[in-house]
């Protein structure tokens, strides 16, 4: 991980925290955990997915200020990081378009490109008209979009549009949504908890 992107995710949990009510205390634990972590792995060299077309377009759209600056991070380190998609959802047809055009990073994590148990921490990636529908997990989650307009749903509140920067916290097992509009979403997400359990879709919602 480059020096940029580890010092621009660090200010930008520490300007996340300051916006937060519920899951202030994960976020701020998820941040000490990063911020104390060696950063460095050998490159990569992913399989593109059909999602990175849309690499040079969050990049652009990314508000200025911090947000620009974590995007150009992250755009900097794109390809020496694996790039994944849920196993439970790549065979899953009813997922439609989301299926085939999202993916996420992991830059920590129990198979990010630094092991970690404790936390995950990476980058996900979803294409324009996408709907990732509602789905649940252990950890405690927070989202951070860095660049997009989107949809954000969950079992506490209706679909709603979020700006860049916006945290967006999802407690242990709170279903939850996202579905893109006319523009494709970065979004910095971190995971508290038992990180290696894969999010499952809510069929009964
Ligand atoms: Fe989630």
């Amino acid at each position: 991980m480059t020096q940029q992107l580890q010092k621009t995710i660090n200010r930008l949990f520490a300007d996340t925290v300051e916006r937060m009510d519920e899951g202030a205390d994960v976020v701020q634990t998820i941040s000490e955990i990063f911020a104390s972590i060696d950063l460095t792995w050998s490159p990569a060299n992913p399989d593109p997915l059909p999602a990175w077309d849309y690499r040079h377009a969050v990049v652009e759209n990314a508000p200025a200020g911090n947000l620009s600056a974590v995007a150009q991070a992250v755009d900097a380190d794109w390809q020496t990081v694996n790039w994944h998609r849920n196993p439970n959802y790549i065979n899953d047809e009813s997922l439609g378009r989301f299926r085939n055009w999202y993916g996420y990073n992991l830059y920590v994590g129990s198979f990010g490109m630094v092991k970690n148990l404790e936390i995950a921490v990476g980058m996900i990636l979803i294409s324009p008209d996408c709907l990732y529908p509602p789905h649940n997990h252990l950890a405690a989650e927070i989202y951070v979009p860095i660049s997009g307009r989107a949809e954000w749903w969950s079992a506490e509140s209706d679909w709603q549009i979020q700006e860049p920067g916006t945290p967006i916290y999802h407690r242990p097992w709170l279903s939850h949504g996202t579905r893109t509009l006319d523009e494709p979403l970065l979004a910095l997400f971190g995971w508290l908890g038992d990180t290696s359990q894969h999010a499952t879709i809510n069929r009964d919602l």
